[in-house]
């Protein structure tokens, strides 16, 4: 077999066999095939897409080119969730709390934020003390033990991804459905769970940023998951504007405590009860859609997902204390508002841009080696369909450096835009596949 030749069957619109397919994802691991050769077939595959068996066959290979996570030993049915990456969205530090306190066994393995969207990963990092890097064993009893743990990506998992993601981020190959697909779910199912919840977001700072191809991501990634014999479901859910208020990583911790404490943004709340939701589902299968509903709030307002909080943390080496005084967490105290310039409503937020200024402030990272602050970020505190006068606080940027703030400031004006009409609310869930 040669690459050329699989090249010139895709530039050509041909359907690739499953050892065509394998040759390329094995040959680029093992460095036989070179950058070149890898990017002209990406290309091409941008332009002449992929049907389902192929993507299923890339997403195969691409699981299959590492270690995988055996999480066997675990009792019961293991849930994960994954979100298709977006600004703001702490949804997992809400979410794995909840579902443990409903008895779902949640073994996660998150990442660190990239460019101008975060990762869990660096978030737990702003509570003292807490251990982002268990070994599989103590990964695997924390679940046995207590039903939560998060860690970051260990081993060799998915070494195929890890290079062609790389390659497509500077070859402009990201944004194809088949290649975020294979991409995402060979990751999810090395890891190992047996259900796992999507959350595909749309919207403009999103991968897919019109409802229709998140639709199609999304129907493709629950095909390949249940072509691999799991359980899989997706949410559609909204990213035109951040999740929630605070983008940055211990302000974010801080939100999702207090959703845990019932004291949440209303549309955060809102998506951890339905993507919650499907997890506990997945994994209780004596519980009906009402109960479940009924039951995670009630672990909210009962306190019992906070306390599961704490025990997650303490079991992670963290200081469980900060859970309940989010004092403990390290956030700048230099705070320098940011007004509206003008009166109405806000029409829109660039998330993007929103999430570029927490990087800015130092909260992100430009390259994968950067050193964070996990201190620094924004607050919104107007979003869409706010209405607003002219002076009104927009967003708090927290961060002692002026110049840096300065930078941010012209970021988050730039983001927002105003309507002197009334403007609707955003719907935040958009479907479920
Ligand atoms: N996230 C991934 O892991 N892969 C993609 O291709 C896009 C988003």
């Amino acid at each position: 077999m040669r690459m050329v030749d699989i090249i010139e069957k895709k530039r050509d619109g041909g359907k690739l066999t499953k050892e065509e397919i394998e040759f390329f994802v094995n040959g680029y691991v093992r460095g036989d095939i070179p950058d070149y050769q890898a990017s002209a077939l990406l290309m091409a595959i941008y332009f002449r897409h992929m049907d389902y068996d192929e993507t299923l066959n890339l997403t195969l290979a691409m699981e299959n080119s590492g270690d995988k996570l055996d999480l066997s030993d675990i009792n019961g049915i293991k849930v994960d969730k994954h979100s298709t990456g977006g600004v703001g969205d702490k949804t997992s530090l809400v979410l794995a709390p909840m579902v443990a306190a409903l008895g779902g066994k949640v073994a996660k393995m998150s990442g660190r934020g990239l460019g101008h969207t975060g990762g869990t990963i660096d978030k737990l990092e702003s509570i003292p003390g807490f251990n982002t890097s268990l070994s599989e064993e103590a990964f695997v009893k924390q679940v046995n033990d207590i039903g939560i743990a998060i860690t970051g990506q260990t081993g060799n998992l998915a070494p195929a991804d890890k290079k062609i993601y790389a390659l497509r981020d500077v070859t402009a190959t990201v944004e194809n459905i088949s290649l975020i697909a294979s991409s995402i779910m060979s990751k999810k199912l090395a890891s190992g769970a047996d259900a796992i919840v999507l959350d595909v977001k749309t919207g403009s700072g999103a991968f897919m940023k019109n409802e229709t191809d998140a639709v199609s991501l999304a129907k493709e990634m629950v095909r390949i998951g249940k072509g691999a014999g799991r359980n899989v479901t997706a949410l559609i859910t909204d990213m035109d504007q951040p999740l929630g208020y605070a983008v940055g990583n211990a302000l974010e911790v801080i939100e999702a405590i207090n959703t845990l404490k019932g004291e949440g943004p209303e549309d955060l709340t809102k998506l951890v009860l339905n993507l919650g939701t499907y997890m506990v589902l997945a994994a209780r299968d004596d519980l009906d859609k009402e109960t479940v509903r009924k039951e995670l709030e009630r672990v909210i307002s009962d306190g019992s997902a906070l306390d599961k909080m704490a025990e997650f943390v303490k079991a992670q080496g963290g200081d469980p204390d900060a859970v309940y005084n989010t004092d403990k967490l390290k956030i700048s105290d230099t705070i320098t508002e940011v007004c509206a310039d003008s009166d109405g409503y806000i029409q829109s937020i660039q998330s993007e841009l929103i999430g570029k200024s927490s990087m800015i402030l130092g909260g992100g990272r430009a390259a994968k080696d950067d050193v964070i602050d996990l201190s620094v970020g924004v607050v919104l505190s107007k979003k869409i369909g706010d209405k607003v006068s002219k002076g009104d606080v927009i967003a708090r940027i927290y961060c002692d450096n002026a110049e840096k703030t300065k930078e941010a400031e012209t970021m988050i004006k730039d983001a927002y835009t105003f309507s002197r009409e009334f403007v609707e609310k955003n719907v935040l869930i958009k479907g479920i596949v």
